[in-house]
């Protein structure tokens, strides 16, 4: 696989980088993890591609994760909140003018300077046991951590909970969200697993990773985002009565075989499945002379694009409304990535859904394309064309 996030000109294809992409469960701990991971310098930098704030449907999302939280965990009078990954602002910059006090950490210096132009203090360093002292010995410790699709990415995950056991307060909370795995299965979303994603969740995962460092899951909240996540909150051992939501989670876990092999060894299978019908759509289309774009140059489509042979065989260029993305090329695919109006132009008959977590957002947008004729293929949870 190349890098999910390497969109690139044509005159960088010779230097192009690929890579073992495999994932592993753990027998001991039920963690799903990849089996080789990258160096953090190579995905996290001053050219980071991702923006949160592209999407107004997760615009939404933290707004309200910030109303809740601040019910919840932010009584006291000035209150430290600390973000991991947090990206453009999109989750702090809601406490802009309130008497919460905010620092985000994130170590890709392009999206953490449009944070700060927001005026959302921000801290350009990867978060880690060491960077934790250095927030305690300078603000002081924290009443809520948060960390929203950001932990997944990080491989020295034991040095991120040493530091929040560090940072927190003695009823402070962790709450982070992440891409869950039950859903991943259920759904047959393989393109989750990609280089920046070295850890696909579980409760039973997260517990024993708590267990390590004196912290416990007590309360845990299904979301609808990004395919289905699941928020974890996360206090000192002993700290705030865990909520029966935990039990029952872990419970279903087990029932699910999320703590066994043959359970992966069958998602396996489907992925293939999805794969082959994937493949046997767009051929069928292709033959009938059908122009096909892809909507949305997410970094999931690279896993797609790459673990199925798909190219500009099969798709002429994806739309993506992120300015650093347009212009260059897919990952490994080499797909022209063009601005949006490119799409709206000249409308082409079916368009890939890559980015299907914001299908509820695009499709309610997308009245015109419907309108003119034009058809979404998407491959989550099933494969087929959308009507
Ligand atoms: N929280 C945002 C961004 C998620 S993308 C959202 O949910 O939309 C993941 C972000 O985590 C990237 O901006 C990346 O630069 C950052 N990141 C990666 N490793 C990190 C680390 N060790 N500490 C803090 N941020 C990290
Ligand atoms: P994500 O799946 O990692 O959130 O990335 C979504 C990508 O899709 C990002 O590159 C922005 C792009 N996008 C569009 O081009 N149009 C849209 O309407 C939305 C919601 C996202």
């Amino acid at each position: 696989m190349p890098i999910a996030n390497g969109f690139l000109l044509p005159t960088e294809i010779p230097d192009e980088k690929f890579f073992d992409l495999s994932v592993g469960l753990c027998r001991s701990c039920a963690m799903v993890q990849l089996t080789n991971v990258l160096n953090r310098d190579q995905l996290f930098h001053d050219s980071y591609a991702f923006f949160s704030s592209t999407s107004e449907g997760m615009k939404r999302h933290f707004k309200e994760m910030a109303a809740s939280l601040t019910a919840r965990y932010l009584e006291n009078s000035e209150p430290l909140v600390v973000e991991i990954g947090s990206n453009d602002g999109i989750f702090l910059s809601n406490f802009i003018g309130t008497n919460v006090r905010v620092l985000g950490v994130e170590p890709s210096a392009n999206v953490a300077a449009v944070a700060v132009s927001k005026g959302v203090r921000t801290v350009s360093k990867f978060f880690d046991e060491q960077l934790a002292s250095k927030v305690v010995n300078e603000d002081g410790k924290a009443d809520l951590i948060v960390g929203a699709n950001v932990l997944c990415h990080i491989p020295y995950l034991n040095s991120v909970f040493a530091g929040v056991r560090t940072l927190l307060k003695t009823q402070g909370a962790l709450v982070f969200e992440d891409p869950y795995v039950g859903d991943i299965i259920k759904k047959t979303s393989y393109d989750q697993i990609y280089d920046e994603h070295a850890f696909y969740f579980s409760i039973l995962a997260v517990s024993a990773v708590c267990s390590r460092h004196d912290l416990e899951v007590f309360d845990v909240e299904p979301q609808t985002v990004h395919g289905g996540s699941m928020r974890y909150h996360i206090g000192i051992r002993g700290a705030r009565p865990v909520s029966i939501a935990v039990s029952a989670l872990m419970e279903q876990e087990r029932s699910a075989g999320l703590d066994r092999l043959e359970t992966f060894e069958t998602f396996r299978k489907n992925v293939e499945n999805s794969r082959t019908e994937l493949l046997s759509i767009l051929q069928k289309l292709k033959a009938e002379g059908a122009r096909i774009s892809g909507y949305g140059a997410t970094s999931k489509s690279t896993t797609v694009l790459n673990y199925c042979g798909i190219g500009t065989n099969y798709i002429e260029f994806i739309c993506d409304t992120t300015p650093g993305k347009q212009g260059r090329l897919t990952p490994g695919s080499h797909i022209p990535v063009v601005p949006y109006g490119a799409f709206a132009e000249k409308y082409p008959e079916y368009a890939v859904l890559f980015a299907w977590n914001h299908s509820n957002e695009i499709l309610a947008k997308e009245v015109n394309f419907k309108n003119a004729g034009g058809r979404f293929i998407t491959y989550v949870p099933a494969v087929g064309i959308l009507k």
